[in-house]
């Protein structure tokens, strides 16, 4: 696997490949991977002829007070996944690559980008929209591939990609989870044993809270219930449980259409996000 840090190396390469006929994936990352980043990696990997994966702890998702310093880093160990399973190319920019002296434009998806992870975490998904658009553009790949585990980041950077008319075709993959139910996160290190004890109330909840929508139950009602749950379980405090359409994220009315149960609830120093289908 090849390792280049510039978006001149990385569209050297692209180039290549382009001039082959060969279809690219691309696999955008904050590192620290785990098995669900390499179910992206896999789809990619069947999908396509080529696949890169980036590497970006990206300062302008983060937020002051947000854990942008002790988010995890392993390179050595990154790498080593990747090429192990046959990725093609990694690109690894530094912050100045991506925002060099003068960088002064910030890509933002009104409306969605500002409910729920977006009111809790302002500028959050500005950030993604931005960094994503320039990897987009930077790659020029086939096909880009995200995790539904941040089902709201993978409706914005999809409204985004249409809205901008990247030609890179925006794919969904579904949640990784432990044997318990807990999603896989970057972020689960933070949590200690007790917290990790606790942790899996967060899927069986919304689980419940999806079944109940599913079964005609009045949406505050079954929120209500959800929230109490995992207040019970031992959450401190909870951003947000609710209901919503599941392609717009409007209040769950139309309930012909699909669902979708968002939480973020902070256990500790730990915040965790999860979403499940109604
Ligand atoms: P990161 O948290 O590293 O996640 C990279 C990709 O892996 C995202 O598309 C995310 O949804 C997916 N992912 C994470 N955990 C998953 C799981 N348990 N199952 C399936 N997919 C999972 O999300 C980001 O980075 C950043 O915001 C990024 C898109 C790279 C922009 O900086």
């Amino acid at each position: 696997m090849e390792v280049v840090r510039s978006v001149q190396a990385l569209r050297q390469i692209v180039g290549d490949w382009r001039g082959q006929g060969l279809s690219i994936g691309l696999v955008p990352t904050m590192g620290a991977l785990h098995r669900g980043h390499m179910a992206l990696v896999a789809r990619s990997l069947q999908g396509t002829d080529r696949t890169i994966a980036t590497l970006f702890i990206n300062p302008k998702q983060f937020g002051q007070g947000e854990d942008l310093d002790s988010y995890p880093r392993d390179e050595q160990s990154d790498k080593e996944k990747l090429s192990q399973v046959g990725v093609h190319l990694l690109f690894a920019p530094d912050v100045a690559e991506m925002y060099p002296p003068g960088f002064a434009t910030e890509v933002r998806v009104k409306g969605l980008g500002e409910i729920l992870e977006g009111a809790s975490r302002p500028g959050f998904f500005d950030g993604v929209a931005t960094v994503v658009s320039k990897l987009l553009n930077q790659a020029g790949a086939d096909r880009a591939f995200f995790g539904q585990k941040d089902y709201q980041q993978l409706l914005v950077i999809m409204t985004m990609a249409r809205d901008l008319n990247i030609a890179t075709a925006i794919e969904g993959v579904a949640t990784v989870r432990e044997e318990d139910g807990l999603a896989m996160s970057s972020r689960n290190v933070y949590l200690n044993a007790e917290e990790r004890r606790v942790a899996p109330a967060l899927y069986k909840t919304i689980a419940e809270v999806a079944a109940k929508a599913a079964t005609g139950a009045e949406i505050a009602e079954v929120e209500a219930w959800g929230l109490g749950q995992l207040l019970a379980a031992g959450f401190e405090r909870v951003d947000y449980l609710s209901v919503h359409d599941g392609q717009t994220l409007a209040p769950y009315v139309e309930r012909s259409r699909a669902g979708r149960v968002l939480v973020a609830a902070r256990l500790g120093r730990t915040r965790l996000i999860d979403n499940v289908a109604v």
